[in-house]
């Protein structure tokens, strides 16, 4: 290190803004319905009426996000992943749905039973969702270079706005260590491309059920917009099964937003539901249900 009287200065004039200028290329709080009942009226705005602040439901989750959905295994992150892209496919947005963890025909298949579950019309959305398939592809999986390239030609031939990663965690197998710089660069690739975006992140068993750390620490949480934690609990215990109002030997299913840097979020933790079609519901706050007699 020289001596720091002796540089020449070397200012970085474009990365300076007035708050005016900044504000011609900042977006517009929006909310991207979700294809998941119960989920689109947890996210907030704020709108003046008759002089006063109050909060309205933004309709989804913000425009331009970057999510990181979480859960154990079986807790219903593919589920929501795949209700999303139907969802915004069938209201006629281009998705990138890369898929790290099953090929791309599997996710196909999925991806059209979750369309009849939901009564939207396969033809709708068959032209609208773009498969990069990185589970059959060893270098799209591993090279980080060679994912953002392919994906900067998805968005420049289809001119899409909607990202599905299942998993994130797929694309940091064996190397958690680089989990930070991983998410960054895809973080990153999608503020710059103006995606509103999912990314599913795997717990590992050490991890508490409803906290928001996931595979590779709390690198994805620290990055990330927002946060959604799924769980699961199986009810072996009698006074647990009275509590909840099930049966012993149910599955209970958690849902909770753990943070949103974009808006006003609901912070209780919901039950959450999946169908006999294979479509998560979020129900009530879980203190309602706890609350109610009998
Ligand atoms: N078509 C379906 N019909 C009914 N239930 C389904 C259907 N598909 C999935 N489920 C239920 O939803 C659960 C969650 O599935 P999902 O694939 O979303 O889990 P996940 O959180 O992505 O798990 P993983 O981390 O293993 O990928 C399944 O275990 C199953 O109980
Ligand atoms: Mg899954």
């Amino acid at each position: 290190m020289g001596d720091f009287r002796e540089r020449e200065p070397q200012v970085m004039k474009e990365n300076v803004y007035l708050l005016k200028d900044a504000m011609e290329k900042a977006p517009r709080l929006r909310g991207v319905p979700t294809g998941v009942k119960g989920l689109d009226e947890l996210f907030f705005k704020v709108e003046w009426e008759n002089g006063k602040p109050v909060r309205k439901p933004l309709g989804g989750i913000p425009e331009y996000a970057v999510i990181n959905l979480t859960g154990m295994p079986d807790t219903g992150k593919s589920l929501i992943a795949e209700q999303f892209t139907v969802k915004q496919a069938s209201l006629g947005q281009k998705v990138c749905f890369i898929t790290v963890e099953s090929p791309a025909s599997f996710v196909a298949a999925s991806l059209r039973e979750r369309a009849t579950a939901m009564g939207i019309e396969f033809e709708k959305i068959e032209n609208n969702i773009i498969l990069i398939d990185a589970a059959s592809n060893s270098r799209l999986r591993d090279d980080v270079p060679t994912m953002l390239d392919t994906l900067a030609y998805v968005y420049r031939t289809y001119k899409a706005h909607r990202t599905v990663i299942d998993s994130i965690t797929g694309l940091f197998e064996a190397k958690e260590m680089l989990a930070r710089s991983i998410v960054r660069a895809f973080f990153n690739f999608m503020k710059k491309w103006y995606q509103t975006a999912i990314f599913v992140s795997q717990k590992r068993s050490g991890h508490e059920g409803l906290s928001a750390e996931a595979a590779g620490g709390y690198a994805v949480g620290h990055i990330v917009d927002s946060t959604m934690v799924l769980s699961k609990e199986v009810i072996l215990s009698e006074s647990r099964a009275r509590s909840y109002k099930v049966d012993f030997g149910d599955i209970v299913r958690l849902f909770r937003i753990d943070g949103c840097r974009m808006c006003g979020h609901d912070t209780k933790v919901h039950l959450m539901n999946i169908t006999e079609l294979g479509l998560v519901e979020i129900g009530p706050p879980l203190v309602e249900v706890l609350k109610r007699k009998g």
